[in-house]
């Protein structure tokens, strides 16, 4: 980074030759050379690669590529393998349908294409898994196609050097860095160029460390000459979430709390948790028909929120001391556990903090019976 202060006044690169040269020449020296999917013209290979790059790092990806190009060398190999055999070979990447999607495509080259990877964009972006820049990069690599890239790499690069305002994600924004992805390209060199651009945004124009001294572009680049290269490209609005509000109800009896199995699927899955009521449910109705108990009057604890992805979850504890448990009332998928054993259990966060309370508030009780004020 440059340090502060030093900002200079802001010179965007008018004429687009000028920001594809200087990245080749960064490249000639600078960039990667000897990744095992490259100087080869082989559009399969370079398909491989490409998808296999989607979601996951260059260092991991290489061992994966390496035994699954050795073991499916071609289209046909793959077209007619098992499914089983090629998600064998992808097991530990991750996003499997990235695999299930590269062999039915493989299978589609065979049957539209005559088992020759398709040159013309319009054909490759047909094939399942493939989008416009994937299909961009392979025919950019496999056919010198003066194609523009758009990965989120690029997209960085991009939205710094021309200060693009706004959130990629957003079809506006996109659609601007499109338009400048595809007004960087060189007349030719357009394989080197395509990866001269991916190398600088996976190692100097990175997202949380950029290398701006050592940037080729730093004299044009509009965000660095702002200071502002760490606001661009602008993160993922946040979105407001709903609130859903529970009760969950700690049903004490001699010490015990009582735990019920949360379904295999849906939020918690699997785990113990309280029981809980909607809101406005009354708690001591509940308990005698669903648990069988009659409890004392509930008392309200403070209320608890827990954020999820999707949604909020407002929790008003009821604290339940039950009076008497019918003898029928132990059900499969309940519990009842001293408080030090629910703790350890496999429970959700909110649930163990409650419980984190009720041993604190037990513990300070029998202090104050050993110490009365
Ligand atoms: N990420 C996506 N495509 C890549 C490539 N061809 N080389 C290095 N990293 C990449």
């Amino acid at each position: 980074m440059w340090p502060p202060g030093t900002y200079r006044s802001v010179s965007p690169i008018k004429n687009s030759p000028e920001f594809s040269a200087r990245l080749l020449a960064w490249h000639k020296r600078h960039g990667r050379h000897d990744l095992p999917w490259q100087n080869t013209r082989d559009a399969y290979r370079i398909w491989v690669a490409e998808i296999m790059l989607q979601q996951t790092q260059v260092a991991a990806v290489i061992p994966y590529y390496l035994r699954f190009i050795e073991r499916f060398p071609d289209i046909a190999a793959l077209a007619v393998a098992s499914q089983d055999d090629v998600l064998r070979l992808w097991s530990g990447l991750g996003y499997y349908s990235r695999a299930r999607n590269l062999q039915r495509a493989a299978q589609l080259v065979a049957e539209r294409h005559c088992g020759v990877f398709p040159r013309a964009l319009k054909d490759i972006e047909a094939l399942p898994g493939i989008g416009r820049s994937t299909a961009a990069a392979v025919a950019a690599f496999a056919y010198g196609t003066r194609a523009a890239i758009l990965d989120g790499n690029v997209k960085r690069v991009l939205a710094r050097h021309f200060a693009v305002a706004g959130f990629p994600g957003d079809k506006r924004v996109e659609n601007r860095l499109w338009q400048l992805a595809e007004e960087q390209l060189p007349p030719r060199a357009i394989g080197r160029y395509t990866q001269a651009i991916m190398d600088l945004g996976a190692t100097l124009c990175t997202r949380a460390r950029p290398a701006c001294a050592e940037c080729p572009l730093a004299q044009s680049c509009q965000a660095l000459a702002l200071g502002r290269v760490r606001d661009f490209p602008a993160p993922r609005p946040a979105k407001a979430v709903p609130t859903r509000a529970t009760q969950m109800l700690l049903l004490v009896r001699a010490g015990e709390l009582l735990l019920e199995k949360r379904p295999p699927s849906g939020i918690w899955g699997g785990l113990w948790s309280l029981p809980e009521i909607d809101d406005g449910t009354d708690a001591t109705r509940h308990c005698r028909s669903h648990y069988g108990c009659s409890i004392g009057a509930p008392q309200r604890l403070a209320p608890l929120a827990h954020g999820f992805t999707h949604f909020k979850l407002q929790i008003q504890p009821l604290l339940c001391p039950v009076k008497k448990l019918a003898p029928t009332a132990r059900a499969p998928g309940q519990i009842w556990l001293s408080l030090e054993e629910a703790h350890g259990a496999a429970i959700p966060v909110p649930v163990r903090k409650l419980i984190e309370r009720l041993l604190a508030s037990s513990k300070r009780d029998r202090l104050a019976h050993f110490h009365p004020s």
